[in-house]
């Protein structure tokens, strides 16, 4: 598939995808979502591959879906079509992906960002779920994810009103991990990224699912999930080397792919 409104590059073991629709503050149109989600379906199934990072411009990581696009839809359109049910795709990958937030993350900008698993954001970054100025609200999971990651208070505050986060209210409240000026964000992403890449893969993604398992169960059955997935990595070669190293003092070398 031919990328228009993506950038896709590959550094190492970290796949790199850039949403890039300057004109349009990278607003997500469905050319848009089907592009992202071929280049995440590449990575996944690329074995070299054992992270991704996506980012956007340093003006906008995105700044929602494209209203524009959105528009002339009725109900009947949207119902039929399952409209957004595409946009979940990265939510489903089964590697880690980082979210690198320059500048606005709006709306379905700020969805696909929670969509991912670690958020680092520049200084400049700013969140915001403003779709009720549209006489709509989040679509994407906003109402879900931003309220299990910030609590309700800050959920409610920003959902009702449309107002922005900077930065630093959202290192505070739990939506990012780390802020970083904004000409090293991508850098310290991908070094993330890779620091992840540099470890088991299975260990990577078991521990990837088993974390986002708490968002679905109870505490019990977490736990339980957990010790299923824990006791399993007890069968990976890499288990094994990881062990290995620490007792002989040498840095682990994993292979299981
Ligand atoms: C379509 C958009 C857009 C969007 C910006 N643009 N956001 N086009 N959809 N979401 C376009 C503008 O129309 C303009 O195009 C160009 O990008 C630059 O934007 P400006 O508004 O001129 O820039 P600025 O004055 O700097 O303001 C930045 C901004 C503002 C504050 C981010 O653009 C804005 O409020 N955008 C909309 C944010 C929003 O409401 N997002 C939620 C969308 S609903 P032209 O052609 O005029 O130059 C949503 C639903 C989610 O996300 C649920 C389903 C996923």
């Amino acid at each position: 598939m031919a990328y228009e409104n993506i950038l896709v590059d590959q550094k190492g073991a970290v796949g790199i995808i850039t949403l890039n629709r300057p004109n349009a503050l990278n607003a997500l149109n469905g050319a848009l979502i089907e592009e992202l989600n071929d280049a995440l379906d590449r990575f996944e199934a690329d074995p070299e591959v054992g992270a991704m990072v996506l980012t956007g411009s340093q003006k906008a990581f995105a700044a929602g879906a494209d209203i524009k696009e959105m528009q002339p839809k009725h109900y009947m359109d949207v119902y039929f079509e399952d409209f957004i049910s595409r946009w979940e795709r990265i939510s489903r990958c089964r590697k880690p992906v980082v979210a690198a937030v320059a500048g606005y993350a709006l709306g379905g900008g700020c969805e696909l960002a929670m969509m991912c698993d670690i958020i680092l954001a520049a200084d400049t970054a700013k969140f915001g779920q403003p779709e009720i100025n549209l006489g709509t609200f989040p679509g994407s999971g906003g109402t879900q994810r931003l309220t299990r990651a910030v609590g309700k208070a800050k959920a409610m505050d920003m959902i009702l009103t449309a107002r922005m986060m900077d930065a630093a209210e959202a290192e505070r409240v739990g939506l990012v991990s780390r802020v970083f000026p904004a000409d090293e964000l991508l850098d310290e992403a991908v070094k993330t990224a890779e620091k992840i890449a540099e470890k088991s893969l299975p260990a990577v993604m078991m521990a990837k699912e088993s974390v986002n398992r708490a968002f679905e169960t109870t505490l019990a059955e977490g736990v339980r999930f957990e010790r299923r997935l824990f006791h399993s990595t007890f069968a990976l070669e890499d288990q094994k080397e990881g062990m290995a190293a620490f007792a002989e003092k040498r840095e682990p070398q994993f292979k299981d792919r």
